[in-house]
């Protein structure tokens, strides 16, 4: 199933269809309220609101879509989304402790950030058009033209993410270090094509998207 969604999404990447792209059927829900009590041990790391995260390489988690942020969860306490600082939060929740919590962030509102100046004019042209020369797909396509994902797939949302955090996962991402679930191939192939100065770009640039 993932492997189809990847397939249509690269063939209907550009096209309007791939934003109605939400066929997967309803999973468990989470309790928003069971959630905010079990967010503390969060709040250390990621703000008592979920947007303001003791380092600017840790990512700000609120207005996430549940669905990605259960996913990651899963990945983080199973090993296939390596990370230890989160593997050692994951480890001990439960499936619904990771429903709830995901559900609690979501219901948060996402917070702005700002682009750099430098970054606007290359971070648009790469983010809606991708670079045809190198073969590096436009960003659009799958997390929206305004980096408000896809819920349905599991796209996350990436706009008004801390820029140090956005550079980092790229990184990952090429390096293969992020991990090697299905949907982490997405992106580890995306970002093998970027050189570092596209990431830097579009990394300042996602930051001020809203
Ligand atoms: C000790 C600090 C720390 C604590 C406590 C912590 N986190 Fe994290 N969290 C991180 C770091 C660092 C990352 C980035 C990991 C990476 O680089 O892959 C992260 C990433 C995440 C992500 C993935 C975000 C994304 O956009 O992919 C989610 C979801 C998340 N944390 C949820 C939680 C929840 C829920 C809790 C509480 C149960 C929690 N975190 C507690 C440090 C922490
Ligand atoms: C074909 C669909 C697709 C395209 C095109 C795409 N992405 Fe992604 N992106 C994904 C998926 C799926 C994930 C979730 C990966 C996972 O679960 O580990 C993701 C994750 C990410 C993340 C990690 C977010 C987080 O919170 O940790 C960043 C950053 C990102 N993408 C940036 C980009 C940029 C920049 C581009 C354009 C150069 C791009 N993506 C193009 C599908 C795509």
């Amino acid at each position: 199933m993932k492997k189809l969604t990847f397939a249509m999404c690269v063939l209907l990447a550009g096209s309007p269809w791939v934003y109605a792209e939400s066929a997967t059927t309803e999973a468990a829900t989470g309790d928003v309220e069971q959630g905010k009590t079990k967010s503390a041990v969060c709040a250390s790391c990621h703000g008592m609101d979920g947007n303001t995260p003791i380092a600017p390489i840790y990512p700000k988690i609120a207005g996430q879509h549940a669905k990605y942020s259960t996913s990651q969860l899963a990945k983080f306490k199973d090993g296939s989304r390596n990370e230890p600082t989160m593997a050692s939060q994951a480890v001990g929740l439960s499936e619904q402790d990771m429903l709830d919590l995901s559900a609690y962030y979501a219901s948060l509102p996402g917070s702005e950030g700002a682009a750099t100046e430098a970054s606007v004019e290359a971070g648009q042209k790469l983010y809606l058009g991708g670079n045809m020369a190198t073969n590096v797909s436009a960003c659009a396509a799958c997390h929206g033209p305004r980096g408000h994902g896809n819920p349905g797939a599991a796209y996350p949302a990436i706009s008004g993410q801390n820029a140090g955090y956005t550079l980092q996962q790229l990184k990952n991402f090429k390096m293969q270090t992020r991990g090697t679930n299905a949907n982490a191939t997405i992106m580890n192939d995306i970002a093998a094509r970027m050189t570092e100065e596209e990431m830097q770009t579009i990394a300042d640039y996602i930051a001020g998207l809203h």
